[in-house]
């Protein structure tokens, strides 16, 4: 039997880069994948891919700034597959801007995915974790989330947000109710993350870390979620930190 056999997964931001190579992995150690974004062409071919090889996935649209959204992706899998497991809240942005060319609309966008995106995500997961006494959850934040880069003070915020609010539910929950919380936090990943930058000048600022070749790659990042999810249940794998090996800060 597969290691995650008879479990399911919901996967935020399955539509590209560690998202998609995330339920990737998944699917292939036995879960059945519930694969959301926006792009549902992009998720529902992930699905395609993911059953064509022998697994089991369901594509929903959502988006994760919409708290409506997200509870019936939870509905549509428990109604499907009769609960969830593990949640991989793993949608995000990254405009990365300097302060003073006032990206404000960006901020606030920052702040509705990367965080609020994330609370709606753990908020609709969390009665069924809390009922079955058991779930994994796992967050994605950053070197970001613990370092400061010029150009990245509100991405930084929304990272350091996704760390503390990730260690506080691990506090609350894990000892009292057995759900299991993930902090990822990779560097530089060769995705298209970047693609969300409109600031020439952060842009510059960080592309010497994107470099094909040097940068992780999203399969990378998966193969952490994937350990950290595998371990038996008296294992909490707090954190996993992952940079490039060129990458110094
Ligand atoms: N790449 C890196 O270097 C790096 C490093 C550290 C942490 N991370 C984090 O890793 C996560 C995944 O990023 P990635 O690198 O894989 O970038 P990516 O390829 O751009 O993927 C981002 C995913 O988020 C989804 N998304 C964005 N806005 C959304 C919304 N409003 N609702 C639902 N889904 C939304 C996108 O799907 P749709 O557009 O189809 O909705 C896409 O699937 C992010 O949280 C990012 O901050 C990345």
């Amino acid at each position: 039997m597969k290691p995650l056999s008879r479990k399911t997964a919901i996967v935020t931001g399955a539509s590209s880069g560690i998202g998609q190579a995330t339920a990737l992995a998944l699917a292939r150690e036995g879960a059945n994948v519930v694969a959301t974004a926006r792009r549902f062409d992009r998720v529902e071919d992930l699905s395609r891919r993911i059953e064509q090889e022998g697994g089991s996935s369901l594509p929903l649209r959502c988006d994760v700034r919409e708290p409506k959204e997200v509870e019936n992706v939870v509905d549509v899998a428990c109604k499907r597959f009769g609960g969830v497991d593990i949640l991989v809240a793993n949608a995000g942005i990254m405009p990365l801007s300097l302060m003073r060319h006032l990206h404000v609309a960006e901020w606030m966008a920052t702040v509705d995915v990367n965080i609020k995106g994330v609370l709606s995500s753990i908020a609709a997961v969390l009665p069924v974790f809390l009922e079955q006494k058991s779930g994994h959850i796992v967050t994605l934040s950053s070197v970001a989330g613990r370092k400061l880069f010029p150009g990245s003070a509100v991405y930084c915020a929304s990272k350091y947000a996704v760390r503390a609010l990730s260690e506080g539910l691990r506090m609350e929950l894990s000892p009292s109710d057995q759900i299991r919380v993930t902090i990822i936090e990779p560097g530089a990943v060769m995705t298209e993350l970047l693609g969300t930058i409109t600031d020439p000048e952060a842009l510059q600022g960080i592309r010497e870390n994107f470099q094909e070749g040097k940068a992780l790659r999203a399969e990378d990042i998966a193969s952490a979620i994937l350990y950290a999810v595998t371990q038996p249940p008296h294992v909490n794998v707090n954190e996993i930190l992952i940079r490039p090996t060129f990458q110094e800060l």
